[in-house]
């Protein structure tokens, strides 16, 4: 977000139109018929556990400060919008947009821009007084041809791994303390093999796995390089990617065999029952803790081994869809996104925090404190798997890449198609 990189990647996302059938609680009226017209449709993937908690936290809001409409909700169950993300395309191109759906901030933002679906609501920005509350970093990362569309709900971290002491002890680790390095997180995963831990490393399906490869690429390559992947500055087929795909191959065997069939929750669950020592996830995972009721004492997080004082970012934003039915209420459902009482309803649960430079830190649970202070005294780089920094088409091609890599366990044959994902076309 420091260097402008969101704007480096002229593709648009080239997503599949397959029809997926919507599962989680979307009442499936995808927005375009909403009634005359109260209903406010917000499409989002946020369906269960913690995430629908934040969600609800605003809806509260909403309900309280936008009385003329009604909340109808059309999530879409699947982490990171597996599911969702389809079905939105084939809703937008079906033109019968909800009235607001979620997008990451960054490439993946410039993909609806670049089709023409959402709008311009700079405007908006100037009547809540929002251009005042954002640090200027987050509006420059949202600003495309000096005008913005969306308005960013929160800031997320990627580079988390959470981790249960319970299953460290088991092969006298300090779980107090992150590894120093990839290198030094294998040595202990291996110690967690010989002391009878299966699967030391719990993870998921798809951009789970994409997720702990980008941590392994950030610990090898630092962060300079590693954001210089996305932005066509570093070469994805230079010699020092390929130890670092060495290294997340490696790191990727002490993982649970089912890793394919399962999502995020599901990995959190290995750690939780103490069946896992680690799952790299983003901060949600604090939010599902806090909505399962999982004690604070139960489990630990640091950042990434190798990724210290570097804050791999993503955040969430809703639109003001291009023909969407009820565009008052649609500003509506954004005036409360962007305001701080609406981020304070929401990020208490999400696991994130605030966009907004304004916020209380003593206001929220213990994980976001921690997590504000190292967004103002890290680095920051960019999320891929979550759209900071690559398109929709990027990501499903690496996506795809992903699934072939999880059972071929080629790293020549991931590197070639990152080295095409990667490429502007
Ligand atoms: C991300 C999203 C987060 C969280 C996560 C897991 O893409 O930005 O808010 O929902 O997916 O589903």
């Amino acid at each position: 977000m420091r260097g402008g990189w969101s704007k480096t990647f002229a593709v648009v996302g080239a997503v599949g139109l397959l029809a997926v059938s919507a599962c989680g609680n979307s009442d499936d009226s995808g927005g375009g018929d909403a009634a005359a017209n109260k209903d406010v449709t917000v499409f989002t993937w946020w369906a269960d556990g913690g995430e629908k908690a934040g969600l609800d936290g605003l809806v509260s809001e909403f309900t309280k400060e936008c009385k003329d409409y009604k909340f109808v909700n059309s999530a879409v169950a699947g982490g990171a919008g597996s599911n969702a993300k389809q079905v939105l395309a084939n809703d937008l191109q079906a033109k019968k947009p909800p009235s607001t759906f979620q997008a990451h901030a960054g490439a993946e933002l410039g993909d609806y821009i670049k089709n023409a679906q959402v709008d311009d609501v700079s405007d908006l920005y100037k009547e809540f007084g929002l251009d005042k509350a954002f640090p200027q970093s987050l509006l420059d990362n949202l600003t495309v041809d000096g005008k913005i569309y969306s308005v960013p709900v929160n800031v997320h971290r990627a580079n988390v791994v959470w981790a249960s002491p319970a299953v460290l002890k088991k092969a006298n680790i300090d779980a107090t303390k992150a590894p120093a390095s990839v290198d030094a997180w294998i040595a202990d995963m291996e110690k967690l093999k010989a002391a009878g831990v299966k699967a030391p490393l719990a993870t998921s399906k798809g951009f789970a796995e994409e997720m702990v490869m980008e941590v392994v690429l950030l610990a090898e390559l630092g962060p300079d390089k590693f954001a210089g992947l996305w932005n066509g500055k570093t070469d994805m087929a230079g010699a020092d990617v390929t130890a670092a795909l060495e290294k997340f191959k490696k790191v990727l065997s002490y993982s649970n065999a089912d890793r394919e069939a399962i999502d995020w929750p599901d990995a959190l669950q290995y750690v939780n029952k103490g069946q896992s020592g680690y799952t790299l996830m983003g901060d949600w995972v604090a939010a599902q803790q806090l909505s399962d009721k999982i004690p604070e004492t139960a489990y630990t997080y640091w950042p990434a081994p190798g990724t210290a004082g570097t804050f791999q970012f993503l955040a969430d934003s809703f639109t003001l869809p291009t023909g969407a039915q009820n565009p008052e209420g649609s500003k509506c459902w954004l005036k409360v996104s962007g305001s701080a009482e609406g981020q304070k309803a929401f990020n208490t649960k999400k696991g994130s925090i605030p966009a907004r430079s304004d916020a209380v830190a003593t206001d929220y649970p213990k994980y976001q404190q921690a997590a504000m202070a190292d967004w103002k005294a890290n680095k920051i780089v960019p999320s891929c798997a979550h759209g900071a920094a690559c398109t929709l088409g990027q990501n499903d091609s690496i996506l795809s890449a992903m699934g072939q890599f999880s059972s071929g366990l080629d790293v020549g044959v991931l590197q070639k198609a990152l080295v095409a994902a990667a490429k502007p076309s």
